[in-house]
């Protein structure tokens, strides 16, 4: 029997990781450090029926016990989101990125030689864009200026035409742009340096913009479906921002977990990255639409709003993780956010 130890595995994603591995057959175990950005209460003490053990992933000798026996580490264990403000960036680089090296130098020493890591899109930066003359560009970020005057899509570097948005394969270039994302493509580089002096192996998900039962409330470290979710729980309208036509993959996080179940029972070697999507895009009016249609209301109102870190398009190709993990996502998003209207948050 495959022993799984889940590093952040009483939270949203690594719960959901738990118990699907557990179904799986695998024996699971968790180290879970109770973040307050993450928790409000004590952890339960089993998640699935497999025990909690309260330890941070930066604390070498909690590690090395947890190590004990295990075959693969599963390594949810991360600060998310957006943050509040630059305070917080020696929090997320501690434990993001401290705690994946303090992992894999213990995983080392105990000779566990299989990671799967729960990286993100947010490696991406910008997804993939097309202009029907100039083929494949890769914007700069969008200006104040063109942003205020409604002008949201990025244009053609030659011509100005508006850009179509491509498929980001994971040979896409790599250009994180926020304290978050930086620290997700160090831990992915840190897990790449690890399998090739050690020998290990390494399935890195890029996980999209996830969703599901046991989401996070409304924080500053929450994705816009918990935001609307909450919205829309209180009796306010979701407030959809830019004219609502930004695009992304919604991937519903019973499909994230099956997916962390395939990486664990497939071993490509050496290190290799994946994305994890519905394959089945959607704006972000339409998100909004289906989340308020399944709750009842209200409508969703498009602010026009923006955020000057947000990027427009990010679109996924599913196709290496079908191809070579056997992964597909199975809930598209009008059956997810029906679930998701009627699940609890945390
Ligand atoms: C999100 C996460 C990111 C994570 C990634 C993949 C945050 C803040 N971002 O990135 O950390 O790695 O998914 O899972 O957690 N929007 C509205 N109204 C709102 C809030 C947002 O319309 O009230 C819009 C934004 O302008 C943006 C889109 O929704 O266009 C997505 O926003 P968000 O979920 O915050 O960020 P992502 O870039 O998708």
């Amino acid at each position: 029997m495959t022993h799984v130890l889940v590093t952040g595995g009483a939270g949203f994603i690594g719960s959901h990781v738990t118990a699907a591995l557990a179904a799986a057959g695998c024996k699971v175990s968790i180290l879970d450090s109770g973040h307050p950005a993450a928790h409000q209460g004590p952890l339960p003490s089993e998640v699935a029926d497999s025990p909690v053990t309260v330890g941070d992933v930066r604390d070498r000798e909690a590690v090395a016990r947890a190590l004990a026996g295990v075959d693969v580490v599963v390594h949810q264990a991360a600060m998310v989101g957006m943050g509040v403000d630059l305070d917080d960036l020696p929090e997320y680089v501690g434990n993001n990125d401290l705690g994946t090296a303090v992992l894999l130098a213990e995983m080392h020493r105990a000779g566990v030689a299989r990671l799967v890591l729960a990286s993100s899109m947010v490696v991406y930066g910008e997804g993939a864009y097309e202009c029907g003359h100039h083929g494949p560009q890769r914007p700069m970020p969008r200006s104040v200026a063109h942003l205020a005057a409604g002008e949201f899509d990025p244009a053609c570097a030659v011509c100005g035409e508006t850009l179509r948005p491509a498929l980001v394969s994971e040979d896409a270039p790599l250009e994180p742009r926020s304290v978050y994302a930086a620290t997700k493509l160090a831990q992915e580089h840190l897990a790449a340096a690890w399998a090739r002096q050690s020998g290990g192996s390494v399935v890195a998900l890029r996980y999209h913009n996830v969703y599901g039962p046991g989401m996070p409330r409304d924080t500053p470290y929450s994705g816009v479906a918990a935001i609307f979710r909450s919205a829309l729980e209180a009796g306010r309208a979701p407030r959809v921002f830019e004219d609502g036509g930004q695009r992304r993959d919604f991937v519903h996080v019973s499909d994230v977990a099956r997916a962390n179940v395939a990486a664990v029972e497939a071993d490509p070697g050496g290190m290799v990255a994946y994305n994890v999507a519905s394959g089945r895009p959607a704006t972000v009016g339409e998100m909004a639409a289906a989340l308020a249609g399944a709750m009842g209301g209200p409508q969703p109102v498009t602010t026009g709003e923006f955020r000057l870190g947000d990027v427009r398009h990010v679109v996924a190709s599913p196709q290496r993780a079908a191809d070579e993990l056997g992964f597909r996502a199975e809930i598209d998003i009008t059956a997810g956010m029906i679930d998701f209207a009627r699940a609890a948050l945390r």
